[in-house]
């Protein structure tokens, strides 16, 4: 069995020296995502072919890489399969595809991915904590919330931010003390 579970994984996709919070669907024994064009992730991914799934529990992690690009010191280098692939180096697990785009539509592309390679570098165990989950909504939320500035997009973000402030610990009210930033 992969590392990746049923349904839509939440991790963060490495490609060439970019990292971004992607979700990978894993639907009847397949793998696939959906990314918006304009994306560093979908023009590495269109012009390399793979991406790599970083399972990483950090969500400063989350809203950094949302928001902004890692340097380059933060990227291993990973032989696959003839490949030079590039994850995370505080992965706790990585699992490298190769990636072959499906289907276009004018705002996104639909891209499957084939599993390669996958390795667990440290295990490690997380507990289920709710403002954990909620920084990743909210996360996900901003990045739409910063180029619509709609103003429920607002609401769900102040939503998950009180669940953030009530269940997190303190990385997670770093992580989004940065949110807000982002979003200002
Ligand atoms: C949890 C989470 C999941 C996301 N999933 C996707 C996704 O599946 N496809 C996508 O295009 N963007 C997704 N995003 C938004 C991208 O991460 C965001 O647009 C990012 O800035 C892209 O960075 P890049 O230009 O370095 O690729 C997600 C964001 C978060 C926080």
């Amino acid at each position: 069995m992969g590392l990746l579970r049923g349904g839509i994984n939440e991790v963060i996709a490495t490609t060439s020296f970019n990292a971004a919070p992607v979700g990978i669907y894993y639907r009847e024994k397949k793998y696939h995502a959906v990314l918006f064009l304009g994306s560093h992730t979908a023009e590495n991914i269109a012009r390399d072919g793979w991406m790599v799934a970083n399972f990483i529990h950090d969500p400063v992690v989350y809203v950094k890489t949302a928001f902004e690009d890692l340097p380059k010191e933060l990227f291993i280098e990973e032989p696959v399969n003839g490949k030079t692939m590039h994850r995370l180096a505080g992965a706790d697990a990585w699992a490298a595809f190769t990636a072959t785009v499906e289907h276009r539509t004018a705002e996104s592309m639909t891209v499957a991915l084939v599993p390669e390679k996958e390795i667990i570098e440290k295990v490690a165990v997380y507990p289920v904590n709710r403002g954990f989950n909620s920084l990743i909504d909210a996360t996900v939320h901003a990045t739409r919330y910063k180029v619509t500035r709609d103003a429920e997009l607002k609401m769900h973000i102040d939503y998950h931010a009180g669940l953030v402030r009530k269940c997190g610990g303190k990385r997670e009210l770093e992580a989004l003390s940065m949110l807000e930033g982002y979003i200002g």
